[in-house]
């Protein structure tokens, strides 16, 4: 059954690899919904399957066990054409290497998906100065990302999956190479997406300065996941002890 508003359903999702004859469980049983227009931080130390679940939910990676639902369709039962919809119209990602294409510049970069869409040449050079202004390198336009700091190609990063104004964002780490100032801008810029466009946006994070900016907060942990505020939650004081004072804060 679909709630209304629910864009993104994990349903007892594991992701198991094999690796030399061992198995690593990256992602063990995880139940997750991400409701419309919810801006969603996911903690975790390095390793905890952060990268892992992201791919999962933008199907990007197939589960080893269980299911994710998009708008209530099982990913698995998709067929090519809807898979390439999903993931040219529907989902936005920021992979955490950038995954920006080394000729193309800058505002290339971010052109392509409306490119890709069809969207007329007027519109396109419109939509690509305003998300550029929106991360602040419109001055960078002509930049290859090679001619790029690491923290301005994470924002063309950003710029090119905001671009189409997808139903989601999936952002792994989008502020791992930005200084403090930045990376509140970045997270500011999803909250304002989230509210005024009813995206919703999932962003992983190890800065626990920016979880404020965020409707809810989740912390991975060993592959497993735990509400720290948001549905299923315990008080929001739980969020500065450390995991084993909040055990009982674990989500059902
Ligand atoms: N392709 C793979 N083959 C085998 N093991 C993998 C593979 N990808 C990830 N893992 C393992 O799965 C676990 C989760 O990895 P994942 O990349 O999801 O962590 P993460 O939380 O994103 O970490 P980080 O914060 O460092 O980015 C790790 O133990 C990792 O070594
Ligand atoms: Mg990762």
């Amino acid at each position: 059954m679909t709630v209304q508003g629910e864009l993104i359903s994990a349903r007892g999702v594991g992701r198991v690899y094999t690796l030399a004859g061992e198995l690593v469980h990256a992602v063990r049983d995880i139940d997750l919904d991400i409701n419309e227009g919810r801006f969603v931080a996911l903690v975790g130390r390095s390793g905890s399957g952060k990268t892992t679940l992201l791919n999962l939910l933008a199907g990007l990676d197939r589960p080893t066990t269980g299911q994710v639902l998009f708008q209530g369709k099982d990913l698995a039962h998709l067929g090519e054409k809807q898979m390439v919809d999903l993931r040219r119209h529907r989902v936005g990602f920021v992979f955490q290497s950038f995954g920006l294409l080394p000729l193309l510049s800058a505002y290339e970069n971010v052109e392509l998906p409306l490119r890709i869409a069809g969207i007329d040449a007027r519109a396109r050079a419109t939509r690509t100065q305003e998300v550029l202004e929106m991360v602040g390198l419109a001055r960078r336009a002509r930049h290859r990302p090679y001619e790029l700091s690491g923290g301005e190609q994470q924002r063309i990063a950003i710029a090119r999956a905001v671009a189409l104004k997808p139903a989601v964002i999936l952002a792994d780490e989008p502020t791992g190479e930005l200084d403090s100032v930045n990376a509140h801008a970045i997270f500011s810029l999803f909250q304002k997406m989230v509210h005024d466009d009813r995206m919703s946006i999932v962003a992983t994070t190890h800065d626990q300065t920016l979880l404020d900016l965020a409707d809810e907060v989740y912390e991975m942990h060993d592959g497993q996941i735990t509400a720290l505020r948001g549905p299923g939650a315990g008080s929001p004081d739980d969020m500065f002890k450390p995991p084993a004072a909040r055990a009982g804060a674990r989500a059902g």
